[in-house]
């Protein structure tokens, strides 16, 4: 195939805002819905939502149009991209490592990703038989408990996602996933306003809102701000080259500024949405708001229970869930299958199902997570823990930062600027202190807090 001069082998998406939805699709997922209002619960609540904001705003979004102009401007998976970019601002071949951290953590995520969307799926299941009709919060606790004791069964349904993720990956994303991504991101919101509107209805909204937007500054601490930034680095899918890959496929006209600000806000308002959803379920049942990873599994199935054809939304709401699932999977498959298509010229169907099967048995260790290995600990967390940890604090985070740098540092002004249709301004300079100073010193503090704690009382200096 020919290909014009600014244009990707793998195919264009036909308009910005097939890059917004398809962008959106990789922002919105399990981030949003299920771990974000456990993560929020988790630490506090209001303090940790604000902060996640900040992060979002002074760290994601410049960081998110870095890797969009970079994909633009390579037109290749993040690998050889970083590969031409670097060439291109004569610098060394170690900026490559951005790719292939990249690679890594996609491969990590994923492998966990695919368990606990294999939940989501499981669960549409347990609304169709009625599991959870006017069901108490005690049995809902059970059932998932009961779920996450049965090594085979979540076994099964990871191996359905993943078999499902890779099908799709395989028979070409872009033209499957457009229209999938139409059809259903649209409904995924109309009913979240749904949850949202039972939510407000359900007696605990003014608990939940409070919950949500409390300043209680004392749980906020190193680890908080850590887990806040690992948190917008996951939910808007950055630092691991997903959305530098999607980049590479955006027409040359559409503004990165413009668009990765409605992905931003897009993936913003989901999640808020979903803990406003979520909490004042939380709170009109007597539940605990920091119950972890079951949240979503435990306390949704018991508001849909209560609702007037509660069965029939709560299998629509998992199976929208599930797809956000799949469309966040996809991306993360993207930059490893784009560039083992570019290396050796394979077959996407074949690299997408080698990759799948290593994501999968990576995966059993997640699975094994919940029941068997529960007591098996590295540094006392779980190996789904260990891997959530490593993947999404430390690694993204750390591709972020190098990101930024590169952005800032090693690109030609040229380059950046024509990218982002700027010119010298306030608005360049403005874009100049978020990507070089603000955004990395962000990413930097936090993780130089986290890995010598006694930095945080200045103790490590005799203080
Ligand atoms: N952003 C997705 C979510 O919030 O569920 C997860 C994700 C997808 C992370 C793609 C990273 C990525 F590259």
């Amino acid at each position: 195939m020919a290909l014009g001069k600014d244009e990707s082998r793998h195919g264009m998406w036909s308009s910005r805002w097939l890059f917004v939805l398809a962008a959106a699709g990789s922002a919105v997922g399990l981030g949003n819905i299920w771990k974000f209002p456990y993560v929020a619960g988790e630490n506090g609540g209001g303090a940790f939502v604000i902060i996640y904001l900040v992060c979002v705003a002074l760290v994601g979004l410049p960081i998110m149009m870095a890797e969009t102009l970079m994909g633009r401007e390579g037109r290749h998976s993040p690998i050889n991209t970083m590969r031409i970019l670097s060439q291109e601002g004569r610098a060394s071949g170690f900026w490559g490592v951005i790719g292939w951290m990249g690679v890594g953590a996609g491969f990590l995520i994923l492998s966990y990703y695919g368990v606990i969307a294999g939940w989501a799926l499981y669960y549409i299941f347990e609304m169709a038989r009625g599991t959870f009709d006017a069901v108490t919060p005690e049995t809902a606790g059970q059932v998932f408990d009961d779920f996450l004791a049965n090594p085979w069964l979540m076994l099964l349904c990871q191996t359905v996602f993943m078999w499902l993720t890779i099908y799709i990956v395989g028979r070409g994303v872009i033209k499957g996933l457009e229209t999938a991504i139409r059809l259903f991101m649209p409904l995924l919101f109309v009913l979240l306003l749904v949850l949202l509107g039972y939510g407000i209805n359900s007696g605990g909204f003014q608990q939940g809102l409070d919950f949500m937007f409390r300043f209680n500054w004392s749980s906020i601490d190193a680890d908080a701000w850590l887990i806040a930034m690992g948190q917008a680095f996951f939910t808007l899918s950055l630092g691991m080259g997903a959305i530098m890959a999607y980049g590479a496929y955006v027409p040359r006209d559409a503004s990165i500024t413009s668009t990765v600000a409605t992905i931003a806000i897009l993936d913003t308002f989901v999640a808020v949405a979903a803990g406003l959803a979520i909490f004042p379920v939380v709170f009109a049942n007597g539940l605990e708001p920091g119950q972890g990873p079951g949240l979503m599994f435990v306390t949704l199935p018991l508001a849909f229970g209560q609702l007037p054809l509660g069965a029939v939304f709560g299998v629509v709401f998992f199976v929208l869930v599930s797809f956000a699932a799949i469309t966040s999977a996809i991306s993360l498959t993207e930059p490893a299958l784009a560039y083992l298509v570019e290396e050796y010229n394979a077959k996407r169907a074949r690299v997408a199902k080698s990759l799948g099967v290593l994501c999968w048995l990576l995966g059993i260790g997640t699975v094994l997570s919940f029941n068997a290995w529960q007591d098996v600990k590295f540094f006392g967390l779980t190996f789904f823990e260990a891997v959530d940890f490593v993947s999404q604090n430390i690694m993204l985070p750390l591709g972020g930062l190098l990101i930024a740098l590169f952005t800032a540092y090693v690109m030609p002004k040229a380059i950046a600027q024509s990218q982002l249709g700027a010119t010298d301004g306030p608005l360049w300079w403005l874009w100049k202190l978020l990507i070089g100073l603000i955004a990395p010193l962000g990413v930097l503090v936090v993780f130089i807090v986290t890995l010598f704690p006694c930095a945080q009382t200045l103790s490590c200096f005799g203080a």
